[in-house]
């Protein structure tokens, strides 16, 4: 048997930086701080505070009071800024998902109530269709059932508009038609919104780990079929880099790769191609596999929350959509 014999070895020995904690916090490459932050917030047009969703134990759905409380919240934490994705009555539902175009609907009155409340945070929000659309997808239908992309496109750009009136400071169209971020940043120009970001869900992958959201805002029970022919195909990776090429060159501020944690190659791949504001979304799944081991008591919440979250840092991320943020806010203060 040969003997291998490090070449280096004694005179490199890795673990002389790790062996305590004031070398290894010297040492340490990324960084995971407040400032990476923002929490997903799910909010709710009824009149009830709060509403528990039942996939995503110890989030819930909040209504319009509860949810410029939970900002002034943030704002006190020091959390950057808000992503708000809304329930609505089902009574408010229809085949094109016409009350995302309602200037007085819920959606423009909590981005109202929140900037009045709280101006000093951001607040984002989702584009797409689907928590307002009786079939539960992101676009309108045509007559064969197929998702219409440019009939969705301007619902898209009607639905910006409205939020860009309201004070919403981040478009994030999370839809993955073909086009939309360009026609909504010509619309937001051509009518004075010049200063309106675009977030664009850049590389958005048909994922299972969706599940717990759709039951959140509702759009889960009433879903036909899947959305494989907008959301990404999972075996891919080229595709993202060209998704995300078009949404730069359509006018994106900031790029964002979906699901995270099984996709932190994308993470990487992105950031490190573009060097541009690179947001990664730890979505409902992720959340409760975390929640879920927690509760069993398989799993320190509190450690895997941070492990994650830098994860997505080390990969390049620039800032991390999360339901944790609020947690991730205390523990890092
Ligand atoms: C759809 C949308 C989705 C999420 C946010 N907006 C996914 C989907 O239903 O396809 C997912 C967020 C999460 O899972 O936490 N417009």
């Amino acid at each position: 048997m040969t003997q291998i014999v490090p070449s280096k070895y004694p005179l490199t020995r890795m673990r002389r930086n790790r062996q305590a904690d004031w070398s290894r916090r010297l040492t340490r490459e990324t960084y995971l701080t407040k400032d990476d932050l923002v929490w997903a917030l799910i909010v709710h047009d009824g009149e009830e505070p709060r509403i528990p969703v039942t996939a995503m134990p110890g989030v819930d759905r909040l209504n319009l009071d509860e949810a410029v409380k939970a900002a002034k919240r943030a704002r006190d934490l020091g959390i950057p800024a808000l992503a708000l994705f809304p329930h609505i009555d089902p009574s408010r539902k229809d085949d094109t998902g016409s009350e995302a175009l309602n200037a007085n609907g819920f959606v423009p009155n909590v981005i109202r109530a929140i900037k009045e409340a709280v101006p000093e945070i951001g607040v984002m929000c989702d584009v797409a269709l689907d928590p307002f659309t009786t079939h539960g997808h992101d676009g309108v239908m045509n007559e064969k059932n197929q998702i219409d992309n440019d009939a969705t496109l301007n619902m898209l750009v009607q639905q910006s508009l409205v939020q860009a009136a309201a004070g919403v400071d981040v478009i994030a169209p999370s839809d993955m038609m073909d086009g939309r971020i360009g026609a909504i940043r010509e619309a937001l120009e051509a009518n004075g919104y010049k200063d309106t970001m675009i977030m664009s869900y850049s590389a958005k992958y048909a994922s299972c780990f969706y599940g717990p959201y759709r039951e959140a805002v509702g759009s889960g029970a009433v879903l036909t079929g899947d959305k494989k022919t907008y959301q990404m195909d999972y075996g891919n990776t080229d595709e993202a880099i060209r998704e995300t090429a078009l949404d730069l060159q359509e006018g994106a501020d900031i790029v964002m790769v979906k699901p995270g944690l099984p996709y932190l190659d994308i993470v990487y791949r992105v950031s490190s191609t573009f060097n541009v504001p690179t947001i990664v979304f730890q979505i409902s799944g992720e959340y409760g596999q975390i929640m879920l081991a927690s509760e069993a008591g398989w799993l320190d919440r509190d450690k895997a929350i941070l492990e994650t979250l830098s994860s997505f840092k080390r990969a390049g991320a620039d800032g991390i959509v999360t339901y944790f943020a609020e947690r991730a806010a205390e523990l890092l203060s």
